[in-house]
C-alpha cells in the first residue's frame, strides 16, 4: 500500500511516499528555519504561508522521486494535530484535496505517533509492545506502545517540553535558532561537572517530568553572569544542562521498563538527536538488558516519512477520516480532545 503523506505542523513542509509502513519510497522536505532564524523562533503567520507555497511542488516531487503516478497513491495521510494551527490546516486541506481529486481514502496521523513510527522505518523488526521516549519541541513523554494503534502515557512533563528548554536556553546564550542542536554541539568541549543544574521531582506520579525549574536555574545562571561581568564557561554550562535534562528523563524510562517488563524501548522526536540522552539511555539498555531503538538523526526530527509509516497502521486500524476532517492545535496522543 503506498501512501502519499503530509506533515506541515510547524516549519517544516514534507511530502513523502510510504509503502506498507516500512518503506520509504520518497522523503521530500522543504525546511523554514532559516527564515525564522531572523526572528529567533517560529512565526507562525510565515510558516503558514510558506507552507502553502512550498507544498504542491512538494508532492509532485515526492511522485517523481518515488517514481510513481497519482493513480498509484492508495491513500493520503496528514498530520491533523498537534501543532501551530495555521500550519496544519494547510496539510490537511492540501491532503483533503488530494484524497477527493484522487478518490482515495483520507488518514489523520497524530503527529507523535507519527515520531514513534519514525522506528518502523529504521527498525523493520521493530513491533509493539514496546517502550517509546518521546521528546520533541512541544512533548516530553513516555509512551507505552501496546500496539500501532494503542498506547499509555505513563508520564509527562508537566510543564517545558525538554526541547522547549534547550531551545530557550542556547537562545539566550545567543545560539542560532533552533538551538538544541547547537547547543548539544557546544556542550562536546564542556565538563559537565563544572555546572550541576536541578533535578526536579514533581508530583505524585513517578513518571512525571519537570523541566520550567532546569531552564528558570540555567537562565538564572547566565543573567547573573552577565549583570557581574563574569565570564561563562558556556560549553560546561550546556553539558551541565544536557546532562539535567538526561537525568530526569532516563531514570523515569528505566522505571517504566521495570514495571512493564518490556525488553524493548525507543526514542523519538527533534530532541532524541541529543547525545547526552543517546548516550545515556543506552548504558542505561545496556544495563536492564534491553533492546534500544534510536533513529537515525534525520528521522528524528519532523518529516512526512514517520506520518506515512504510522498512517498505514491507523488505515489498518480502520481510522479513515471524511471531508470534514479538521486540524487540531492540541490533542491528546490517544485521540482526546484536551
Ligand atoms: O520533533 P521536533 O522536530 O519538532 C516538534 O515536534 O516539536 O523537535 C524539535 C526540537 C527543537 O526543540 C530542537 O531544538 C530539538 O528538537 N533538538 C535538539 C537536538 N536536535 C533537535 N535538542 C537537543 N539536542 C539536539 N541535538
Ligand atoms: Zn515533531
Amino acid at each position: 500500500m503506498k501512501i502519499l503523506a503530509v506533515e506541515s505542523s510547524c516549519d517544516e513542509t514534507a511530502v513523502s511516499v510510504v509503502q506498507d509502513g516500512r518503506t520509504v519510497l520518497a522523503d521530500c522536505i522543504a525546511s523554514q528555519v532559516d527564515l525564522h532564524s531572523i526572528y529567533g523562533g517560529v512565526v507562525p503567520e510565515i510558516a503558514s504561508r510558506m507552507h502553502i507555497e512550498a507544498i504542491y511542488g512538494l508532492a509532485d516531487q515526492a511522485l517523481a522521486r518515488s517514481d510513481l503516478k497519482r493513480s498509484d497513491i492508495d491513500a493520503v495521510a496528514v498530520t491533523y494535530a498537534p501543532g501551530l494551527i495555521g500550519a496544519v490546516l494547510v496539510g490537511v486541506n492540501f491532503a483533503k484535496a488530494a484524497a477527493l481529486a484522487l478518490n482515495k481514502p483520507l488518514i489523520p496521523v497524530h503527529h507523535i505517533r507519527g515520531h514513534i513510527a519514525a522506528n518502523y522505518i529504521a527498525f523493520p523488526e521493530l513491533k509493539p509492545p514496546f517502550l517509546c521516549l518521546v521528546v520533541s519541541g512541544g512533548h516530553t513523554m513516555i509512551v507505552d506502545v501496546q500496539d500501532y494503534t494503542k498506547m499509555e502515557i505513563l508520564g509527562t512533563t508537566l510543564d517545558d517540553a525538554a526541547g522547549e528548554c534547550f531551545d530557550k536556553v542556547a537562545r539566550v546564550l545567543n545560539m542560532p535558532y533552533p538551538g538544541g542542536s547547537a547547543l548539544d554541539k557546544v556542550s562536546q568541549t564542556g565538563n559537565a561537572d563544572k555546572c550541576v543544574l536541578p533535578r526536579s521531582k514533581p508530583g505524585a506520579n513517578p513518571y512525571d517530568m519537570s523541566f520550567s525549574g532546569l531552564k528558570t536555574a540555567a537562565l538564572n545562571l547566565i543573567h547573573h553572569a552577565e549583570q557581574v561581568g563574569e565570564e561563562l564557561d558556556v560549553p560546561s554550562l550546556c553539558a551541565g544542562f544536557s546532562k539535567a535534562v538526561a537525568d530526569t528523563l532516563v531514570p523515569r524510562v528505566v522505571m517504566a521498563l521495570e514495571k512493564t517488563g518490556y525488553k524493548n524501548v525507543a526514542v523519538a522526536g527533534g530532541a532524541a538527536a541529543n547525545s547526552q540522552i543517546r548516550k545515556d539511555m543506552q548504558i542505561a539498555a545496556d544495563k536492564l538488558g534491553a533492546k534500544l531503538y534510536m533513529p537515525p538523526i534525520y528521522l528524528c526530527g519532523d518529516n512526512a516519512a514517520m506520518i506515512g509509516a504510522q498512517a498505514y497502521y491507523e488505515f489498518l486500524a480502520g481510522n479513515i477520516a471524511g471531508m470534514d476532517l479538521n486540524a487540531y492545535a492540541t490533542k491528546s496522543i490517544l485521540g482526546e480532545t484536551i
